[in-house]
């Protein structure tokens, strides 16, 4: 019988996506961290590093409250997205601009991670999911934290430093 391809599918396979950024952007992260040349930036993207983590253990207690087991699904979108930040890091390598670059290329991460979290959120809420709800809530927060501390490390000197050449 083929499946009715609810809300509450839709909520798993969207979980299924977000975890596969998750731990992609995971692995992406320390590299980031390595290549950038504020030592602010470098902090930041460290600091997301360990937040990350336990972004990754949220959600397999989501997992868990819809009785799933915890399993990633390819995201072509943070492929791509990650993809990009990787063609900054050779292509800007030494040069004044990269960490505006690494910058901007980690913000295209969080407003993804903003955007599928606000979902899963609201989905959750609607699928009476309580638990999912409170820890997809901690998720969304973090990502727009790290969002708007990236947007003062820009304003406060990385873009500057990138124009002066
Ligand atoms: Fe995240
Ligand atoms: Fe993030």
């Amino acid at each position: 019988m083929a499946s009715e391809k609810t809300l509450r599918d839709l909520f798993h396979d969207t979980l299924k996506d977000i975890y596969f950024a998750e731990k992609k952007i995971l692995g992406a992260l320390p590299k980031m961290a390595k290549a950038a040349q504020s030592e602010e930036l470098r902090a930041a993207f460290e600091k997301h590093e360990a937040e990350t983590e336990d972004q990754v253990e949220r959600l397999e207690q989501v997992f868990k409250e819809i009785n799933q087991p915890a399993r990633g699904k390819t995201c072509e979108a943070i492929v791509g997205i990650i993809d990009e930040g990787q063609e900054i890091m050779k292509g800007y390598k030494g040069k004044p601009a990269l960490d505006a670059g690494l910058l901007a290329a980690a913000q295209a991460v969080e407003h993804y991670e903003i955007s599928r979290y606000g979902t899963l959120k609201t989905w959750a809420n609607e699928l009476g999911l309580s638990e999912a709800v409170k820890l997809l809530d901690k998720t969304l927060a973090e990502e727009k934290k790290t969002d708007e501390a990236l947007t003062k490390l820009a304003e406060t000197g990385v873009n500057q430093h990138a124009e002066a050449a």
